[in-house]
């Protein structure tokens, strides 16, 4: 059913010419998925929430200006993605600054701009109340709201390279070990309104997400009853599975709701102002990335695809190689899938190689699939996410088009973000 509804996309896509030989390679999103799964979190929190959207997972405008004015606030791991939420239409009011290495300067954009920053550390709390300090009459009148982000310490997940929360986890402030430093600094800083819990990414299982925000909702009580007017606001991250392999079903937004309001129902208590930061499970299983298989080789006993799929636009697979395995759809040229279009395909085991020159950059090793030829297309399912926010510039490839697709219109493609020009990319290297 899905592998039909992209294989659809795909023809559509090559019908109007967005994919051709001379545009070998573009991102795909289901503009009508995608806005779905937006409902089910919605529908599933109380109305009061605070969504914000992870930028790390998509940082494409189209897509953002989108869940902007959908209702969602902006997750920023970084300056730039200050930048990118503001000028794509975030309010900085629904601005999340999560860095775990912020500088002064970023730090005196944020205050100035009232924006809330979750801290990483305690030396980053010193230096935000050196800014305060140094900067009083112009901050003075600002709303400064600060929360410390701590590390529950509760272990590592299914993976660990996407785990936040071991016990020597480089971000935040240990829990276990500086529980009365954390208490003191509440004491300290009367700026600090909250607390930032974000256990990791795909891999993280039930029971880490739910120790390590009951962990949070604990430290907050325990806070509460010393500081009962300044705590004000949780922030439980993000941090759903993907379901990467088509079949394991991901919980939804409403059974995670259930069982947080089992686990830690002081959540939804109406006077706390409580914060999502998901990233993943909004946008992963909306896109597809397409390329044009460009040759084919064998080479020893191996027989590989060469295409545009390379640790360029596609990082994961070769830095994770055991944790994601992608599935694929190989298409013949008029988009036809080669698995169910009835003609005889043998079915190879190949290996899916990218452009870079570097003989790691291999998407996927050994994969049974029908027999590629070039001209073919191949279609990586649930590629919506961390993906092109990964670009790396090795070797110069271009940086692909975005598109948005809308199952019931006469236009049913977008532009979202164009392709990348000449110019751009020198403009880049200069
Ligand atoms: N909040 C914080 C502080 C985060 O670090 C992250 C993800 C999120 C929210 C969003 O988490 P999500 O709901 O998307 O799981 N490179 C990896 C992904 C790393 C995610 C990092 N942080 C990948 O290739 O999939």
């Amino acid at each position: 059913m899905e592998t039909s509804l992209w294989s659809k996309v795909v023809q559509r896509a090559l019908d109007r010419g967005i994919l051709s030989e001379t545009t070998p390679k573009v991102f795909i999103y289901h503009l009508d998925k995608l806005q779905n799964t937006w409902k089910q979190l919605f529908d599933a929190f109380p109305p009061k929430t605070l969504h914000t959207f992870a930028l790390k997972a998509c940082p494409v405008k189209g897509v953002l200006s989108l869940a902007f004015s959908y209702g969602f606030g902006a997750e920023c791991a970084s300056i730039g993605e200050v930048y990118l939420a503001k000028s794509f239409g975030c309010p900085s009011e629904r601005i999340v600054f999560d860095s775990p290495v912020k500088t002064m300067k970023d730090l005196k954009l944020a205050l100035d701009d009232e924006i809330y920053i979750n801290a990483d550390n305690f030396q980053e709390l010193e230096k935000i109340q050196q800014l305060l300090r140094e900067n009083e009459e112009e901050l003075c009148n600002k709303q400064v709201r600060v929360g410390l982000r701590i590390n529950p310490q509760i272990g590592s997940g299914l993976i660990q390279e996407t785990s936040t929360a071991s016990a020597q986890s480089k971000f935040g402030v240990p829990l276990k070990e500086k529980l009365e430093e954390i208490v003191e600094c509440f004491q300290r800083y009367s700026f600090l309104k909250g607390i930032h819990v974000h256990v990791g990414s795909q891999g993280c299982t039930w029971e880490l997400l739910e120790q390590g925000i009951r962990a949070g909702v604990d430290l907050l009580v325990q806070l509460r009853e010393r500081f009962p007017e300044r705590l004000q606001t949780l922030d439980i991250g993000g941090g759903l599975s993907a379901d990467y392999d088509g079949v394991s079903q991901g919980a939804s937004f409403e059974e995670y709701v259930s069982r947080l309001e089992r686990v830690a129902p002081e959540l939804f208590d109406s006077s706390l102002q409580l914060i999502t930061e998901f990233g993943r499970r909004l946008c992963a299983k909306a896109g597809i990335f397409v390329s044009r298989v460009e040759y084919t080789k064998q080479s020893g006993n191996r027989n590989i695809v060469l295409c545009h799929i390379g640790a360029d636009n596609f990082l994961r697979p070769v830095y994770l190689p055991k944790n994601w395995k992608h599935r694929i759809l190989v298409l013949d040229k008029q988009g036809g899938n080669k698995l169910l279009d009835g003609r005889e395909y043998p079915m190879i085991e190949q290996d899916i190689a990218g452009p870079l020159c570097f003989s790691g950059d291999i998407f996927a090793t050994g994969r049974l699939l029908p027999r590629c030829e070039p001209g073919d297309w191949l279609v990586v399912l649930d590629s919506g996410a961390y993906t092109l926010s990964m670009y790396s510039r090795h070797t110069s490839q271009w940086v692909s088009a975005v598109y948005g697709f809308h199952e019931n219109s006469n236009e049913p493609f977008q532009l979202l973000k164009k392709e990348e020009s000449p110019e751009e990319l020198i403009r880049f290297w200069s």
